[in-house]
Order: C-alpha cells, then sequence, then structure tokens
C-alpha cells in the first residue's frame, strides 16, 4: 500500500533536548491546522506495549547476564518491527503525520558506531525489517557528549546506554553527523547546544523548507 502520511524523526545523543523538539513539532503541525488525532508521537525503542518491554530490557542494567551487541542489535530491530507495522505504517496509510523520538539512524549510531558492528549486518538486517521505508525527514540534534551528559545525569539515574563511555558518545556523534552530511534531501542538522528559542526557530525553520505541512 503507497504510504500518504508524512513521517518525521528526532535524532542525536543523550540530553539534545529530542523530546522537547518532538513536542515542538507536534505544536507546529497544529498551528499549521493539522488536527490532534492526525498525529501520533512514537519513541524508540518503545511505542507500543511490546515494544515498550523490550526498552526495559535494552536499558536494564544487570549484574547476572551483560546483553551481547547482536543481541542488543536484534531487540532494537525487534521492538522497531513491532511500532513500524503496528503504529507507523497504519498512521501513514490513514494519511496523518507521525513524530518520532528517534528511529533506525539510531541503530546505525549507537550499534555500530557506538559498539561497533559491522554496517553490512546492520544494513542486511534493517533490508529484511524495513526495506525502503524511511522518514521523509529526519531532523538531527546535534551536541557535544560532554554537554549532552551532563543534561542526561541530571534526569536521574543513568540506564544502561548512558553509563557508556565518553569514547562511545563520540563514535556515536560521528555516525550521525556523517549521515547527515550525505543524505542533505532527507535530513537536517540543528545544533542543540543553544538557547532554547534558537533551537526551536531553527526547527520552525527546516520544517518550512521542507514543505512539511500544508
Ligand atoms: P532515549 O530514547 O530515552 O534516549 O533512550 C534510548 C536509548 O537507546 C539511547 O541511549 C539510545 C539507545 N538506542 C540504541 O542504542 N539504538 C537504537 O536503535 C535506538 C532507537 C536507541
Amino acid at each position: 500500500m503507497m504510504k500518504k502520511g508524512r513521517f518525521i524523526v528526532v535524532e542525536g545523543g543523550e540530553g539534545a533536548g529530542k523530546s522537547t523538539m518532538a513536542a515542538e513539532i507536534v505544536d507546529y503541525l497544529r498551528e499549521k491546522g493539522v488536527k490532534d488525532e492526525d498525529i501520533v508521537r512514537t519513541r524508540e525503542p518503545g511505542g507500543t506495549p511490546i515494544a515498550e518491554d523490550i526498552r526495559t530490557i535494552l536499558k536494564d542494567i544487570r549484574k547476572d547476564d551483560i546483553l551481547c551487541s547482536e543481541a542488543e542489535l536484534l531487540l532494537m530491530y525487534a521492538a522497531r518491527a513491532q511500532l513500524v507495522k503496528t503504529v507507523i505504517m497504519p498512521a501513514l496509510e490513514a494519511g496523518k503525520y507521525v513524530v518520532g523520538d528517534r528511529h533506525d539512524l539510531s541503530t546505525l549510531a549507537y550499534q555500530g558506531g557506538g559498539r561497533g558492528i559491522p554496517r553490512e549486518l546492520i544494513g542486511s538486517i534493517r533490508n529484511a525489517v524495513l526495506g525502503d521505508f524511511y522518514p521523509d525527514l529526519t531532523i538531527l540534534m546535534d551536541i557535544p557528549p560532554e554537554k549532552g551528559l551532563v543534561r542526561a545525569g541530571k534526569r536521574g539515574d543513568l540506564d544502561r546506554f548512558e553509563q557508556e563511555d565518553r569514547d562511545f558518545f563520540e563514535r556515536v556523534r560521528k555516525v550521525f553527523l556523517d549521515e547527515c552530511e550525505k543524505h542533505p534531501d532527507r535530513m537536517a542538522l540543528v545544533r542543540a547546544d543553544r538557547d532554547f528559542a534558537e533551537v526551536r526557530a531553527d526547527i520552525r525553520a527546516i520544517l518550512e523548507s521542507k514543505c512539511i505541512a500544508g
């Protein structure tokens, strides 16, 4: 079936303010006259009851059994398959807007860049699960890891990912930035370590220039 809606994703490292900006995108759509029932928000991993259970496994720190990188990769795609098939695709087919807090670029960045899983392996799993399905627009909220991790740390206990070292997040950031440079047609970069008003203005300008609504 042809997809008719628009899928807009916010990506980036920890503490970049992705959730806040996803909420701003929703506000923008509303101002453009899109009805609430035509806007769906998602987060990854998660976004359906099963995918949220998988998220808990992925974020949990447990000492009796360490999650290996390949299991982590497959769980990310298990959660994503469930979300895309049961929530995102039906919404897009109904002509709705889907605003996502992370999607599969995070896998390339974290499991690829961070954990070092070969790109080809990630690509083949991606292909099996998603085929040629891509977001219409991905906004990369870029922040130096040292700043983002301070922000993320203020939210409380650190999860399994947030406990990684600085080098891990530098590798994650590099993949995000490289991909953004490679795909200017469907990605846009926003420097997230600035005032809220400036970041918000940039995001609005991007949405306008990409004719996201109306
Ligand atoms: P967050 O959405 O609350 O930032 O938490 C999700 C964590 O999971 C974050 O540390 C990034 C990580 N992650 C991956 O490692 N791979 C993925 O594909 C996704 C979606 C998230």
